[in-house]
């Protein structure tokens, strides 16, 4: 596999999009409903937004679905994720299957149903030609966690540890690094999501709470990406296109 090291993405459309859907408790709350009907809500955003992504061309999508903190919510909650997660990919795969949409979960499997594990590999495999937008749904993810398995993998091989070598390890290993990282919900934070992948990802919070966060967010998104520059640790005037630099 060729190293993903940080590699400037000079398009103004991200390559890659990595998003914390965060908001979906506060939404159902505040129209006195019960948590879980925000994370339905929060399907049919994330269903449009996969939609948007394909049409803008941006060629990856990461999603923080539930993270390794989220098992210490209401018990309820935690099987309503469950269930919700069961549903939505025996109902989604279909769409994404006609949107040339690849599926592919990141994270810890092994505490997860019998029943789930054999659902996210169902629609992995039923996606696994698609090229149009790798989709990537972490479920019971922790950037913490992904930096120790990849860690415990090497040693486990007598591998060396080096940057190169923990990267080609990462859950991610199979794309690029994130070049935008949105949250929405209001907060500033990164809640143990890809720790070791932001490492340059531009940053981009929105006080949206995810069910509302639609195409026009989403745009809203990309076209404060368009505008950042993007250093890598250079000057700026290391990294001005030629054209600007003669001006
Ligand atoms: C994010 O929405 C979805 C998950 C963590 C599963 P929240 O459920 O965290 O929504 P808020 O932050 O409580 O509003
Ligand atoms: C992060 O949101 C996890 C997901 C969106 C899946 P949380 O709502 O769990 O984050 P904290 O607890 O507010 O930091
Ligand atoms: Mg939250």
């Amino acid at each position: 596999m060729p190293a993903r090291a940080i590699a400037p993405n000079v398009s103004t459309i991200p390559h890659h999009i990595a998003i914390v859907m965060d908001g979906n408790g506060r939404w159902a709350t505040k129209r006195f409903l019960p948590r879980v009907a925000g994370h339905k809500k929060g399907v049919d955003a994330l269903r449009a937004c996969v939609t948007h992504c394909g049409e803008r061309g941006v060629k990856v999508l990461t999603v923080f679905a539930f993270s390794s903190e989220n098992w210490n919510r209401p018990p309820e909650e935690v099987s309503g994720l469950m269930e919700l997660l069961a549903v939505a990919l025996s109902r989604e795969v279909p769409h994404l299957k006609g949107e040339g949409v690849r599926i592919q979960f990141v994270g810890d499997r092994s505490a997860l149903s019998e029943k789930v594990r054999a659902g996210l590999l169902q629609a992995e495999a039923a996606t696994a030609s698609n090229t149009r937008l790798v989709f990537n749904v972490c479920f019971n993810y922790g950037g913490r966690w992904d930096i120790a398995q990849a860690a415990a993998r090497l040693a486990a091989r007598g591998e060396a540890i080096t940057e190169q070598s923990i990267d080609e390890s990462m859950a991610l290993a199979h794309v690029p690094d994130p070049d935008l990282l949105i949250r929405t919900g209001g907060e500033k934070r990164l809640s143990n999501f890809l720790l070791w992948q932001a490492a340059y990802a531009e940053l981009y919070f929105s006080d949206k709470l995810w069910p509302e966060f639609d195409a026009a967010a989403l745009d809203a998104a990309i076209a404060d990406y368009a505008q950042r520059e993007r250093r890598f640790g250079k000057t700026s005037q290391q990294v001005q296109p030629v054209a600007k630099k003669a001006a």
